[in-house]
């Protein structure tokens, strides 16, 4: 080992890059293609839909990934589910009707943190 790579890992660098990640398009997107995006296929991105948006969440593949503590994001519509901050798999919908002011504020937090770390691609048709 040579010491560059020695140092590295006492740091737990990682030394090899990753594989490249998968690049979404931008463009709209209909709801059951959605789905074709839930990490099953390494070589496709990971997208989320939120309040008629769609996110390209492959960055953070660690949370939305296959295994990962939200994989079952990955490839719906989340909206519901994010107001109510619940994992219920019929939450998982775009459904807003009857939601209370604080879950909709809920969601507008959400919102705020997935424009701000992902990249929003099109709508979610
Ligand atoms: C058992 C309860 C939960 C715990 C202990 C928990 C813990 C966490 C932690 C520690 C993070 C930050 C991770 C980081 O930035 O490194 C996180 C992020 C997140 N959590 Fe949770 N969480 C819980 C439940 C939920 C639920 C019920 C939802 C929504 C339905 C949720 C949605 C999220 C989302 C969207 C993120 C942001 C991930 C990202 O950065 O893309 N969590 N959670």
């Amino acid at each position: 080992m040579g010491f560059g790579r020695f140092v590295a890992s006492l740091f737990g660098k990682r030394t090899e890059p990753r594989a490249p990640l998968p690049e979404a398009e931008e463009r709209d997107y209909g709801r059951s293609e959605l789905a074709a995006y839930d990490g099953s296929d390494p070589g496709k991105p990971l997208l989320i839909g939120i309040r008629g948006q769609v996110y390209d969440v492959t960055r953070g593949r660690d949370f939305y990934g296959p295994g990962g503590p939200y994989a079952m994001f990955a490839g719906k519509d989340c909206t519901r589910a994010l107001a109510k901050v619940s994992f219920e798999a019929e939450l998982f919908n775009g459904n807003t009707d009857g939601l209370e002011p604080d879950e909709l504020e809920k969601l507008e937090e959400w919102i705020e943190m997935f424009e701000g770390k992902y990249r929003r691609i099109g709508r979610l048709l």
